[in-house]
């Protein structure tokens, strides 16, 4: 038995939203919450260094935490290094992010769905694997955005969004065909449900924003179950940057997730 804390992670506060999710299912868990943002963006990153770089960077996360499980808040990550972190840390269990596509599938009425994520996602075989094995019947378009999740981080900091600049990015998911219209866009970026508001502000058209979080929660409620006491002591979590001790603005928003950054 263990009692050690679930640590979730991304690149940078996109986590958060996937963070939220798992306190409400789990509030009796203990959490950690760690953003590369020395890495950030992970969209950019030639993929073999950033595998590189994930599994150098939860050798030192799995020791220094202890954590009954990982869960992969990011689809960059995901989408690329899940096989090879497992294949690294075989005894650590790690639920991973991945576009919904499935989901998407399943509820789109008009057969046209989008998937916005960073380019890296938009880029990787485990995407366009998941569209042969669930959406053959729908067409799926995949929107790469070099600025979203730039532009989610500094809304967070700083409560300004460019919203010609989101138009300009969710512009190509809205797609019409034959008289049928997208009607789902997947958000495959944990960063994209903090800008959900202006994206529907912005939408030629209104279309159902998937946002996996809840789900993916759920699955990592589901591995860690049997795992592990669950009292917890204080209200607050750690947050650990690896860029180092974050500036007061991301001092306040992670406060206001319940972290502590010291
Ligand atoms: N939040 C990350 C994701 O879900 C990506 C953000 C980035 O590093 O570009 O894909």
């Amino acid at each position: 038995m263990s009692d050690g804390p679930i640590l979730i992670f991304d690149s940078g506060v996109g986590g958060l939203t996937v963070l939220r999710e798992a306190r409400v299912l789990m509030p009796d868990r203990r959490f950690v919450f760690v953003a590369d943002d020395a890495g950030f963006p992970y969209g950019d990153w030639e993929e073999d260094a950033l595998t590189r770089r994930l599994v150098e960077l939860f050798g030192r996360l799995i020791a220094a935490h202890g954590p009954i499980a990982c869960v992969i808040a990011c689809n960059t990550a995901s989408t690329l290094a899940l096989d090879a972190l497992r294949a690294a840390y075989p005894q650590m269990l790690f639920v991973g992010t991945v576009p919904a596509i499935k989901p998407a599938a399943e509820r789109t009425r008009s057969g046209l769905v989008s998937v916005l994520a960073t380019p890296g996602t938009v880029r990787r075989q485990y995407t366009q694997d998941l569209i042969d094995q669930w959406a053959t019947r729908c067409r799926v378009k995949l929107v790469g955005s070099v600025a979203l999740a730039a532009l989610a981080e500094r809304y967070m900091r700083g409560g300004f969004v460019d919203e010609e600049a989101v138009l300009t990015e969710i512009a190509p998911c809205f797609v019409e065909e034959d008289g049928r219209r997208t009607d789902i866009v997947v958000l495959a970026c944990t960063h994209y449900p903090f800008l959900v508001n202006r994206m529907r502000k912005m939408a030629p058209w209104p279309v159902d924003w998937l946002d996996p979080a809840e789900a993916i929660a759920r699955q990592a409620e589901r591995v860690v179950s049997t795992l592990g006491t669950r009292s917890i002591s204080g209200d607050f979590d750690p947050a650990f940057f690896t860029g180092g001790e974050p500036d007061f603005a991301t001092r306040r928003i992670v406060h206001g997730f319940g972290l502590r950054t010291r």
